[in-house]
C-alpha cells in the first residue's frame, strides 16, 4: 500500500538553535504527514471497524540532510513489509525545492487488540496494506537415512534451523517462523514426530543430528544457526560433537547439558510403558502439566490446547524412540568449554523441567555465551511468550 503523498511545511519552532529541523521535530513532521495521508484515505476506520489498533513498535530514522523553517517537505509513505501481527511503513521526506532527501524512516507497527495484546492483522486490513510477507513458504520432504522428514522452509538469508522438543513438532516454532523475516527459517519435524515418517527403530541423538545435516545438505547450505529447545538442545550437543564445522551459531533454549540420572532413566522407562499402554494421550496427560507456566495455563488456554494437540499427534513409536534416545544421551558438560561459536542460552523463568539455574550454569561454562530469562514462561518460551522469545532470537541473530 502506498498512502497519498502529502506536503508539510516546517515551522520555526521545530528548528534548533542553528536553524535546522530538530531530530525529534523531524519525527513529529513525519507523524503529521502520516495522519494527513490517512485522513485523505484509506482512513483509520478500517482499523476501528475490526477493533484493533496499530501501535508504534520501533522507528529507525536516517537523517540525510538539513531542513530549515519554511521548507516544504513532500512525504511519501509505503508499506514495505507485513508479518502476522506487524507491518513496516517507510516514510521518505524530500524538500520540494531541490528534491533533497531530508529523512527516511522505517516505522514498525504492531496490530493490538482493545487490551493491548498483539493480534494477527485482520484480512481486510492485510489486503489494504497490500505487501504480503516477502518470504517464501513451503513444506518440503527430505529423505534421510531410513526416514522422510517434513521440513518447513521460509524466507531467505542466513539459515536458522529450529529444532523442537519432546514430544512436540515444528509447529511449536509457529511464531518464530512468522516473525524472523530477515532469516531463512528451517523447521524440521524430527523423525517419528509431526508429519515426518516414523521408522520402527534406530532412534538416537546421533541419528537426529545426522538428519539435520541431511536437511542442510538438501537445501544446499553449508552452515546454519541452530536453535534447539530441550530435546532439540540435546540433539545440538550431538551435532556439535559430530559436525562442528556446520554450526555458525547456537541457541540453547530450556535445555540441559547433563545426562539423565538413574532416577531420570527410570522415569523414561515408566513413560515408555505409558506410551505403549495408553498411547500419546497418556503422555499428554502426564507431560502437559509440566510444560507450561501457571500464568500461561490461566491466561492462554489456546497455548495449552496447541501443545496438547502436538503431543497427541506424535506417533507412539516416535515417542518411545525419543525417550530411548534421551535416556542414552551422554553428559555434554565436558563439551561446553569447547564451544567456539556465538551462543545464546535462553530459559523460561518458570521452567520446572530445565530450571534457570541449570541454564545459567550452562551459559557460564560456554565461553562468551549470552544468557537470557523469559518472564512468565515455563518450558516452552517460544510459544508462551512469542514476542519476547522472538525478539531475543532476532537480536542475537542480528548481532552475528
Ligand atoms: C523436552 O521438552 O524436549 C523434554 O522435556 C526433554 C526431556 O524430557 O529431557
Amino acid at each position: 500500500m502506498t498512502l497519498p503523498a502529502v506536503q508539510v511545511t516546517i515551522y520555526p519552532f521545530e528548528c534548533d538553535a542553528f536553524g535546522h529541523l530538530n531530530q525529534a521535530s523531524c519525527l513529529a513532521v513525519l507523524e503529521r504527514a502520516r495522519w494527513d495521508a490517512l485522513a485523505k484515505g484509506p482512513g483509520m476506520d478500517v482499523f476501528k471497524r475490526h477493533g484493533v489498533w496499530p501501535a508504534a513498535r520501533r522507528t529507525t530514522i536516517d537523517y540525510r540532510a538539513a531542513a530549515y523553517a519554511g521548507d516544504v517537505l513532500h512525504v511519501e509513505m509505503v508499506v514495505t513489509d507485513r508479518g502476522t501481527t506487524s507491518f513496516t511503513m517507510r516514510h521518505t521526506a524530500r524538500r520540494t525545492t531541490d528534491d533533497a532527501v531530508i529523512a527516511e524512516a522505517d516505522m514498525v507497527f504492531v496490530c493490538i487488540d482493545r487490551i493491548g495484546r498483539p493480534t494477527p492483522i485482520p484480512d481486510e486490513i492485510a489486503r489494504t496494506l497490500g505487501v504480503s510477507r516477502p518470504s517464501t513458504r513451503e513444506t518440503i520432504r527430505v529423505s534421510v537415512s531410513g526416514a522422510e522428514l517434513a521440513v518447513e522452509v521460509r524466507g531467505d538469508g542466513t539459515p536458522c534451523v529450529l529444532v523442537h522438543g519432546f514430544p512436540l513438532d515444528r509447529t511449536m516454532w509457529r511464531h518464530q517462523l512468522a516473525a524472523l523475516t530477515r532469516w531463512k527459517r528451517v523447521a524440521p519435524d524430527l523423525r517419528g514426530c509431526g508429519a515426518s515418517s516414523a521408522p520402527s527403530d534406530g532412534y538416537s541423538m546421533g541419528r537426529y543430528a545426522d538428519d539435520l545435516i541431511a536437511v542442510l545438505d538438501s537445501l544446499g547450505e553449508q552452515q546454519a544457526v541452530f536453535c534447539g529447545l530441550s530435546m532439540g538442545g540435546y540433539v545440538l550437543f550431538e551435532l556439535l560433537r559430530r559436525h562442528p564445522e556446520r554450526v555458525r551459531a547456537l541457541v540453547l533454549m530450556d535445555t540441559r547439558a547433563e545426562a539423565d540420572t538413574i532416577e531420570g532413566k527410570r522415569a523414561r522407562d515408566e513413560l515408555i510403558a505409558v506410551a505403549k499402554s495408553e498411547g500419546a494421550e497418556g503422555i499428554a496427560k502426564r507431560m502437559l502439566p509440566k510444560l507450561l507456566a501457571p500464568s500461561t495455563v490461566q491466561t492462554q488456554p489456546e497455548v495449552e490446547r496447541q501443545v496438547g494437540e502436538m503431543i497427541r499427534r506424535t506417533s507412539v513409536v516416535g515417542i518411545v524412540g525419543a525417550l530411548e534416545a534421551m535416556k542414552e544421551r551422554p553428559d555434554s558438560r565436558p563439551l561446553l568449554s569447547q564451544i567456539k561459536v556465538p551462543t545464546l542460552v535462553m530459559v523460561g523463568v518458570d521452567d520446572t523441567l530445565t530450571p534457570p539455574p541449570l541454564s545459567r550454569a550452562m551459559a557460564d561454562a560456554i565461553p562468551g555465551a549470552r544468557y537470557a530469562e523469559v518472564p512468565a514462561a515455563g518450558h516452552l518460551a517460544p510459544l508462551e511468550q512469542p514476542l519476547v522469545a522472538s525478539r531475543l532470537l532476532a537480536d542475537f541473530l542480528a548481532g552475528l
